[in-house]
């Protein structure tokens, strides 16, 4: 089992955890993730390293609630524990001295491009750092970003806060300025798709972080199975960063649906139980205080 040590809600949908799990922090490198269990019923879910902390035997996970399990995973704090937890998982980040490098993170994939960004700062590069979520209560971790950014950009879709605009129009502008020896970009694949699209018009190699559907997350199962380059990749072994500019990204956004009935039909059926537990419980408390 896996002590949760502490909670932040960092948006509406987006929860930090923070869980004691002493090897994985030991070992953690940037780009890597996790795949854990929140209890004996439930399923396999990745979810990316954001942070870790070696001497305190800690990781940080964050992660957005939009399904059963990630909903599920919410409901837990201090005191709590996973079931299960398995990583470092995946190829860590090729972190060098490229020189100028862009870092686009876009959403909960801020989380992500976030230890990356801090990777390839420590090595030497000048670090551009482009974040962007739909609307303002979405942003966090701003501060963190701006703090190992010799220039932060900060965009929401809506306007509500800082510059109007998506992600890809401050990579555009930059590339546009030239200089720019590599780009990151981690968030859904629709925004990595358009940041590969911008990267390749300008010539410049982009890395990407897929996020296909994972379940063993040691190459045996298949379910992370992708397109790169025309040849088949196992997203969590050979990845999950690959060359943005090779990725099959029909593909991907395809596979990523396979299973949308089930994920509903899952997380209607958690959301009643959630309903029933707190209607039991409601009523427990009632009759006591009669
Ligand atoms: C390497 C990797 C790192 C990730 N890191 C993060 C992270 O740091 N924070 C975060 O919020 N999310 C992350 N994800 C996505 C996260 O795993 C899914 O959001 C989660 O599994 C959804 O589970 P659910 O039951 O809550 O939702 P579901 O109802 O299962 O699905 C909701 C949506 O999430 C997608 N999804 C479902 N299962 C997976 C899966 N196993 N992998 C990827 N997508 C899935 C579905 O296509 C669907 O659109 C990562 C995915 C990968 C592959
Ligand atoms: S998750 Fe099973 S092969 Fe990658």
């Amino acid at each position: 089992m896996y002590e949760i040590v502490a909670k932040e809600a960092l948006a509406p949908v987006t929860t930090r955890l923070l869980v004691r799990a002493p090897e994985i922090a030991a070992k953690a490198r940037a780009g890597q993730f996790v795949i854990l269990i929140v209890d004996e019923h439930g399923e396999r879910i990745p979810l990316t390293l954001a942070d870790w902390y070696p001497d305190e035997g800690l990781i940080d996970i964050i992660f957005q609630q939009v399904g059963k399990t990630t909903m599920h995973l919410a409901t837990l704090g201090p005191g709590d524990a996973l079931y299960a937890l398995t990583g470092p998982l995946g190829r860590p980040t090729e972190v060098r001295n490229y020189g100028t490098v862009v870092c686009v993170g876009g959403g909960v994939g801020i989380a992500a491009i976030y230890p990356i960004a801090r990777a390839l700062r420590q090595a030497g590069n000048r670090v551009i750092s482009i974040i962007g979520c739909r609307t303002r209560e979405l942003m966090f971790w701003e501060e963190r970003m701006a703090e190992l950014s010799d220039e932060p950009f900060v965009c929401t879709d809506d306007g509500s806060y800082k510059r109007k605009a998506l992600v890809t129009e401050p990579l555009a502008e930059v590339l546009e300025r030239g200089g720019i020896d590599r780009v990151w970009a981690v968030g859904p694949a629709i925004m990595m798709k358009f940041c590969s699209l911008t990267a390749m018009r300008y010539g410049v190699p982009i890395v990407v972080s897929l996020n296909s559907i994972m379940v063993d997350g040691t190459g045996m199962c298949g379910a992370c199975r992708v397109e790169v380059a025309g040849q088949t990749r196992f997203a969590c072994v050979d990845g999950p960063e690959f060359d943005g500019s090779q990725v099959n990204w029909d593909l991907l956004i395809q596979r990523q649906r396979l299973y949308l009935d089930k994920e509903r039909l899952a997380l209607e059926r958690f959301q009643q139980k959630e309903q029933c537990r707190c209607q039991a419980t409601l009523g427990g408390a009632t009759n006591a205080a009669r």
